[in-house]
């Protein structure tokens, strides 16, 4: 492995980034099955911080394997060095001083708890979307569903590739029988209820 160099520590910090937006940062890291409803409750999520004045940014499996991953694939190995990439990115984005949404399948929870270690406690808040694999496959919005069964994609997660569900996700979000919006509301009162958007006065979390 190549030497790390040093860390340069610059003059302006997360917390000075966290004064200027009025709240903390923190990635809501959204993992579940394709066609679990990830995307479409981060998507939902964003728009209603956005809308409370909050900085966002949206990371989505199927964009950023358009381009930073667009060499990897879906093979375990592959995976594993998605996760990675996305956790070290989210973390920037987090450091920025963005409240970071990342919705990726994540399979392995070795993986989400690597991401969660290169965290400061509080920062990483997993969200569960557990929607039954029958329900995934009947939407199968892209129609890859339909495609694994035929034999046509290999590999492909919940077919004949394995997804370990979360042990202790910060949220668990049961998403068979209702409304991504509802769900979406789940998200930010947790965020609410859990002090991450304290009053202007208080200070803002603070460098680790
Ligand atoms: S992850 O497993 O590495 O976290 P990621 O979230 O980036 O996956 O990408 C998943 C998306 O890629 C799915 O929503 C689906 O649209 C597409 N996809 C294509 N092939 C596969 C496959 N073999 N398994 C799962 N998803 C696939």
């Amino acid at each position: 492995m190549v030497k790390a160099p040093v860390w340069h520590s610059h003059k302006t910090h997360r917390s000075h980034r966290e004064l200027l937006n009025g709240h903390r940062a923190c990635l809501l890291w959204f993992t579940g099955l394709s066609g679990s409803g990830k995307s479409t409750i981060a998507g939902l999520v964003e728009e209603k911080l956005h809308a409370m004045g909050k900085r966002t940014y949206l990371l989505d499996g199927d964009n950023v394997r358009h381009g930073l991953n667009r060499d990897l694939g879906f093979s375990d190995q592959d995976r594993v060095e998605n996760i990675r990439r996305i956790g070290e990115m989210s973390r920037l984005f987090v450091d920025a001083g963005m409240i970071t949404l990342a919705a990726f399948i994540s399979p392995f929870r070795t993986d989400r708890n690597a991401v969660r270690k290169r965290m400061t406690t509080g920062d990483f808040v997993e969200v569960f979307i557990d929607t039954p694999l029958a329900t995934c496959e009947q939407r199968d919005p892209k129609g890859l569903y339909r495609r694994a069964r035929d034999g046509q994609i290999k590999d492909f997660t919940g077919i004949d590739s394995p997804y370990e569900p979360p042990e202790a996700p910060e949220l668990h979000i049961v998403n068979d029988d209702i409304a991504p919006e509802d769900s979406a509301t789940q998200v930010v009162h947790y965020l609410q209820s859990h002090g991450y958007f304290p009053q202007p006065d208080v200070q803002p979390h603070d460098e680790a």
